[in-house]
C-alpha cells in the first residue's frame, strides 16, 4: 500500500529525485535562480540550500518515499519574528493540492513549535494555482509589488500574502511533519 505524503527534512540521499524534478520543469530553474543539470549540481544545490540553518527551513515533500517537491522557509528574522515561504511541486504530482496542504503543515509548524509570528510569501500574479496555494493555507493577500521579479529578460508583477500567528487556522488537512528538531548552524 503506499504510504501518506508527509513532509520530512531534506536528506543527501534525495540528490538524484531533486536533479529529476527539475529535469521535468526546466521553469523550475526560474525559482531556484540557477540551473541543476546533474545529480551533482543537484548534491551541491541540496546541500548549500536545502540543509537547515537557524535562517533556513526547508521540507522535502515525501510521496512514496521519493522527495517531489519542496517547502521552504527562509530569511527566518527571529527579531522580528518572520519569515518567508515558497514551494515548488515536481509535474508528477501536482493537482493533488499538496502544495496547499504542504504549506499549511509548514506554517503551523514555523508559528508554533518554530517560534514565528509573521510568514511572508509571493507569487507571480500570472501564477493562480500558487495564489490558490496560498489562500489555502491561510495567507491573506497585502498587495501588489510591481515588477518585481526578473525571469530571463521578462519581469512580473508579484502579489504578496502573509499568515500572522493570530490569523484564522485554514480548514485544510496540513500534510503530517516531521520535525527538523533545533537547528545548530
Ligand atoms: C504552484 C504549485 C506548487 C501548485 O501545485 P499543486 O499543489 O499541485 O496545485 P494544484 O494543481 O492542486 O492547484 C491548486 C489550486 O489552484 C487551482 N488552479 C490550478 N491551476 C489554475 C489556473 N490556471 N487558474 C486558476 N486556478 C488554478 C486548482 O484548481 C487548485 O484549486 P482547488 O484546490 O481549489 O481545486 C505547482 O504548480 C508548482 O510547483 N508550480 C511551479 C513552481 C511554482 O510556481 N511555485 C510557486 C511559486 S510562488
Amino acid at each position: 500500500m503506499p504510504a501518506s505524503p508527509l513532509l520530512r527534512p531534506w536528506t543527501a540521499a534525495d540528490a538524484p529525485a531533486l536533479h529529476a524534478a527539475f529535469a521535468a520543469d526546466p521553469l523550475l530553474e526560474h525559482q531556484l535562480g540557477c540551473r541543476l543539470d546533474d545529480v551533482g549540481q543537484a548534491a551541491a544545490y541540496l546541500e548549500a540550500n536545502l540543509a537547515g540553518s537557524l535562517q533556513r527551513r526547508s521540507f522535502a515533500v515525501d510521496v512514496d518515499g521519493a522527495a517531489v517537491g519542496n517547502i521552504g522557509l527562509t530569511a527566518i528574522d527571529p527579531r522580528h519574528q518572520s519569515a518567508w515561504v515558497s514551494y515548488w511541486l515536481a509535474p508528477s504530482v501536482r493537482g493533488r493540492s499538496l502544495a496547499a496542504r504542504g504549506v499549511a503543515a509548514a506554517a503551523d509548524w514555523a508559528l508554533g513549535e518554530g517560534g514565528l509570528f509573521r510568514l511572508e510569501l509571493g507569487h507571480r500574479t500570472n501564477n493562480p494555482a500558487s495564489c490558490r496555494v496560498a489562500w489555502k493555507a491561510g495567507f491573506q493577500p497585502e498587495g501588489i509589488e510591481r515588477a518585481k521579479l526578473r525571469y530571463g529578460q521578462a519581469r512580473f508583477d508579484v502579489e504578496t500574502h502573509a499568515r500572522l500567528a493570530s490569523d484564522p487556522v485554514p480548514d485544510i488537512y496540513p500534510l503530517p511533519l516531521q520535525s527538523p528538531g533545533p537547528s545548530t548552524s
